[in-house]
């Protein structure tokens, strides 16, 4: 039977810093655009994956300043702030793509709740991670942490000035590691 396949990602999708400027990307954030992209090109291949946004219920401000504050004081404090239910049937997903931006060097409050939410054990978890230069930095072994029964496959990561080369990045991911979705 092949693999059922999760995408689940978090992304702020507000105002961003992107080569030094505030840029509003509306709704349409780096790791949203990674996520769809990982989409279409899974079912090029003919593999169907579900797309879940992991949404605190309390979202972030739109203002680059003021989520910076926020994300800054739920890093410092380690919280986990409340998210949405789902996504449904979660137990029957063999492997989970899980995407976020690099935050503080790590990973996003809401990715620390989903992580605690979520029994990943036995599943496969691949992350990937958007960025504005410092890449993975500290997130995986935070993941690893919070995932401890979980098997990791190699991940991939995304530049958030160049974030229209997802899809090449996704391809060459995909080619190099077939064994991980089929
Ligand atoms: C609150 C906040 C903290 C960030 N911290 C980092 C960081 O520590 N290292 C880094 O390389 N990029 C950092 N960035 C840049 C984001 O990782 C990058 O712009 C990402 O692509 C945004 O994805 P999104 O549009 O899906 O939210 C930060 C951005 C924000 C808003």
């Amino acid at each position: 039977m092949s693999k059922r396949i999760l995408i689940a990602y978090f992304s702020h999708g507000g105002e961003n810093l992107i080569d030094d400027q505030i840029v509003d990307l509306k709704g349409n954030g780096n790791t949203k655009v990674t996520a769809k992209a990982l989409q279409e090109k899974l079912s090029a291949r003919g593999i169907n994956a579900n797309l879940f946004e992991i949404e605190p219920l309390i979202p972030y401000p739109t203002s680059y300043q003021q989520t910076l504050a926020r994300s800054k004081e739920e890093y410092e404090n380690g919280s986990a702030p409340i998210i949405a239910d789902g996504p449904n049937g979660f137990e029957a997903y063999d492997v989970i793509f899980l995407g976020y931006p690099n935050w503080w060097g790590t990973i996003p409050a809401p990715i620390l709740s989903f992580l605690r939410d979520h029994n990943t054990e036995g599943k496969t978890i691949v992350p990937f991670v958007t960025h504005g230069g410092q890449i993975f930095l500290y997130s995986l072994e935070t993941i690893e942490k919070e995932a401890p029964k979980a098997k990791f496959a190699k991940g991939f990561a995304v530049a958030a000035p160049y974030i229209n080369a997802a899809p090449y990045v996704i391809e060459e991911w995909l080619k190099e590691n077939e064994e991980v979705i089929q």
